[in-house]
């Protein structure tokens, strides 16, 4: 089958990014992404290419030369619906907030509205690809949305037919571009061959064939959720470490070395930090433990929940610290904060560790400055405030100069590891600062001895004093 539009539902940090690959790659395919999101779509044909909704290195370049062409954001769903050969879901699937299963099951009701608006408006034959994250057996659900239109017939008597596959991305934020050019794999499930062999002749552009590996549905699905849960592991894993580092003596990054020097172990994933923050890890292994215990295995949910447990006492052990050694108070000191992304080169703060430890250093009265370079005001306001009034009550104030953010600070803390944090001049700070002073690196990407000899006190994680 040879596939010559292609319509992504959702264009958000995977639907952009991956649809503007597919076009650079496949020239002569029409690459429709569409948004129910007007404003997102109208930000995806800024003509400045620096206020794309995304903040993705080389993602702008690309964009720049591949929209007008075959590349194309819309908010007429119908309209490349009804154009597609393929379509990817591509949209939010985020952890439920009520009802059955709140607080770990996704809910699925942007797939389902997908799934509907596709039985709607597809015609002909088309491929559905999950490009989602998706609790095991959604295809299911999808087949089913599906399979209720296949009967009807249009005017000219034509039906419709429907292939169901599962592709889901492995992109990471901060390193999207590099990931989709250079997967380690990617990953199809389905039972049609043909479908299959659409899909992977579109990877097969600019990755080696060796690299598609070929699944059934379920296995697909599932393979996603433990390939996060499996990384997300790893993180609190180390970070049980820098405790028991910090409590001994031992060096964290030695540590981390001489373990994934072990090749069976691997080097990636060991740098221990203020927990896994990001969209997917805490959702994709709630999402895990749910299904563990609806399927009765009680001692496998218990296992995960733990990894979800460790995350959450990096962070509030990181606040106690903080509290504790600042004399046992911080109420009325001033606090400098440095990141605010989740990580380094993204704008995005979902479930950023930043917006749980700005909110408890706001609880224990401290005054807050927050600079990110990528981040904007508008952003932290919206994570910080579940009331309309904080900035004004003079709780924290969004600082856009890294150096002014440090005057009169009792304290900074450094939450997201920008590359421009390491090349900070700690002699200019020192006279900002109000003495005595203190530095909390919770990434440890400072150079400690600098900042001693400026005169700050300074706490690593996995180091501490
Ligand atoms: P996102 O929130 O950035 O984007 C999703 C978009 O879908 C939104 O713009 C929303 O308006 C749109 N949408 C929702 N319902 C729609 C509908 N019915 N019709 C049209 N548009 C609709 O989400 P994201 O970060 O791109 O994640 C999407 C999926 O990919 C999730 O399942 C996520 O787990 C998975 N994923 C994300 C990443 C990542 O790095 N963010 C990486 C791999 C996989
Ligand atoms: C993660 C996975 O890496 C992707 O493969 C996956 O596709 C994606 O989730 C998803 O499904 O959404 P992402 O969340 O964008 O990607 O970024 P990561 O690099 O995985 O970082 C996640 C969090 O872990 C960040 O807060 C980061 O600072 C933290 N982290 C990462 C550590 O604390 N230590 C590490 O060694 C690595």
């Amino acid at each position: 089958m040879n596939i010559k539009s292609i319509c992504c539902i959702g264009a958000g940090y995977v639907g952009g990014p991956t649809m503007a690959i597919i076009a650079k790659y496949c020239p002569e395919i029409k690459v429709n992404v569409v948004d129910t999101n007007p404003e997102r779509i109208s930000q995806w044909n800024e003509r400045d290419l620096s206020n794309l909704p995304i903040y993705e290195p080389g993602l702008k370049e690309i964009v720049g030369k591949c929209r007008g062409k075959n590349l194309n954001f819309s908010t007429n769903i119908r309209k490349y619906i009804s154009e597609a050969d393929l379509i990817f879901i591509s949209v939010n699937t985020p952890t439920k907030t009520k009802g059955i299963g709140s607080g770990q099951a996704i809910d699925l009701k942007y797939v389902e509205s997908s799934s509907r608006e596709i039985s709607k408006y597809a015609k002909g034959h088309t491929i559905v690809v999950e490009k989602s994250t998706l609790p095991v057996k959604t295809a299911q659900t999808i087949k089913a949305i599906l399979d209720a239109s296949v009967k009807e017939k249009n005017d000219l008597g034509e039906g419709k037919t429907f292939s169901v596959l599962s592709n889901p991305e492995f992109l990471a934020e901060g390193t999207a571009i590099n990931d989709l050019e250079n997967p380690d794999r990617v990953l199809i499930g389905g039972d049609d061959k043909e479908a299959i062999n659409a899909l992977a002749n579109i990877y097969s552009r600019w990755i080696e064939k060796i690299k598609v590996l070929t699944t059934d549905l379920w296995s697909s699905e599932l393979s996603k959720l433990i390939s996060n849960a499996f990384l997300a592991q790893r993180i609190s894993s180390i970070n049980t470490i820098s405790a028991l580092c910090e409590s001994t003596g031992a060096k964290i990054k030695d540590v981390s070395l001489a373990v994934g020097m072990d090749q069976r172990i691997g080097k990636y994933f060991l740098n221990s930090g203020p927990g896994f923050g990001g969209s997917c890890f805490k959702k994709d292994i709630s999402n895990l433990v749910y299904i563990s215990n609806h399927y009765g295995l009680f001692e496998v949910a218990e296992y995960w929940q733990k990894v979800l447990d460790i995350n959450s006492w990096q962070q509030s052990r990181f606040v106690e610290l903080i509290v504790k050694t600042m004399f046992g108070t911080i109420a009325s000191k001033t606090i400098a904060i440095l990141g605010f992304a989740f990580k380094a080169n993204t704008n995005d703060t979902r479930e950023s560790p930043a917006i749980y430890i700005c909110k408890k250093l706001i609880e224990e009265g401290a005054f807050l400055k927050i600079y990110d370079p990528k981040v904007k005001y508008s952003q932290i306001k919206k994570d910080l405030l579940c009331d309309e009034q904080k900035v004004e009550r003079g709780e924290w104030i969004y600082s856009n100069s890294i150096y002014e953010t440090f005057n009169n600070a009792d304290a900074a803390v450094f939450l997201t590891e920008w590359e421009e944090f390491e090349l900070l001049n700690w002699e200019a700070i020192a006279t900002k600062m109000r003495k005595p002073s203190w530095v909390f690196d919770t990434r440890s990407i400072l150079n400690m001895e600098d900042v001693k000899k400026s005169g700050i006190n300074i706490w690593q994680v996995g180091y501490g004093n």
